[in-house]
């Protein structure tokens, strides 16, 4: 529609008045355009080893890594409100790390035992496993590291080999964040050739090399794998917008079901971008900083958080995503429950 010429033919004052729709609760939400609820959301959640332990993570007020049996419970719970998924990240014991992340590929891992256990649980709650080597590897980059580089088709044989182990174990989607080139494609055909042709990939198809991802590494523990190395070789420019419907073209020509944008708010240009140029389910990644912002201005008193975080999630649906990765989905699905 073209505003300009046919604003005066859509009304004018004193004739119209926009304020008439927006009088009561039930016009206002009549009218509304876009709506949020639970099924919108996916709920990222750290696992630890142990037993009946939570461990907060400092930088994200709210959010406890969980040992597998305590996930159970609240994994139930986030599929009785409502939530169609859990992303799983594991925190690895440091000592298990090494140049090559061997830990991704023991079949008995953190993640693949966390995932067995919720699929004998009897859950019903998608199961979304994270395909990427650096909470595995000793310095904490994505991939393999070859002559000093992060070496690319060597990263995606071993993602390939971890992306049928998770789907074995019973991930019904498998989520490749590492950004390397040509891994979906690999990945499909080693999903399909071991009988996983059920198994879904969403594929973290236009991620940034953003400052925002912090409190996400103190999480897992690759921050000080990392120390100042950044990932700039593999994930995208903040700079670029084109570069991203590129991604997603070869992500979607190579199989992905799905793809996700990441960070959410200060990309949402991008999401709505590729909304419109691919009939395919956009995911945003409301990520860790983002998340951890909030609720640092919510616990100084300075907002309310959890309307904060419900108005950046209207954000992400208006601009198109059919759903949004964030830590605060319990919270969010309680808030939208008792209105
Ligand atoms: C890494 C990965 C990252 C996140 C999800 N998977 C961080 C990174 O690229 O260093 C970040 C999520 C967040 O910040 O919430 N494969």
């Amino acid at each position: 529609m073209n505003w300009t010429k046919f604003a005066g033919e859509l009304g004018r004052y004193p004739t119209t008045r926009l304020r008439r729709n927006r009088q009561s609760d039930w016009n206002r939400r009549l009218v509304a355009e876009t709506s949020l609820s639970a099924s919108d959301l996916v709920w990222p959640v750290f696992v630890i080893e142990g037993e009946g332990r939570r461990e907060p993570v400092t930088s994200m007020p709210g959010v406890d890594r969980l040992t597998i049996d305590i996930l159970l419970d609240e994994v139930a719970r986030a599929e009785e409100a409502g939530i169609p998924a859990i992303a799983l990240f594991p925190q690895v014991d440091p000592a298990l790390k090494t140049g090559d992340g061997d830990e991704a590929l023991r079949p008995d891992n953190l993640i693949c035992r966390a995932v067995s256990a919720l699929k004998s649980a009897g859950t019903n709650i998608g199961l979304i496993c994270d395909v990427a080597l650096d909470p595995y590897t000793s310095h904490g980059q994505d991939g393999l590291i070859r002559n000093g580089l992060v070496a690319n088709d060597a990263t995606v044989a071993r993602l390939t080999a971890q992306a049928c182990l998770l789907a074995a174990a019973g991930a019904d989607i498998v989520a490749p964040s590492d950004m390397m080139d040509g891994r979906v494609g690999a990945i499909r055909q080693a999903l399909d050739e071991k009988g996983h042709e059920s198994t879904g990939i969403l594929s973290y198809a236009a991620k940034y090399a953003s400052a925002f991802y912090g409190p996400f590494r103190e999480a897992i523990g690759s921050a000080s794998a990392l120390g100042q190395a950044d990932k700039r070789t593999y994930q995208m420019d903040p700079a670029n917008g084109d570069e991203a419907l590129r991604e997603v073209a070869l992500d979607l020509a190579e199989g992905a079901d799905m793809v996700l944008v990441k960070p959410g708010t200060p990309y949402l240009d991008i999401l709505s971008r590729i909304r419109a140029a691919f009939p395919v389910p956009v995911l945003a990644y409301q990520v860790s900083g983002e998340y951890a912002a909030l609720m640092a201005a919510q616990e100084k008193g300075w907002l309310d958080g959890d309307a904060a975080l419900i108005e950046t999630l209207q954000g992400f649906k208006r601009a198109g995503a059919a759903a949004v990765f964030t830590y605060g989905a319990p919270a969010v699905a309680a808030r939208l429950k008792t209105g």
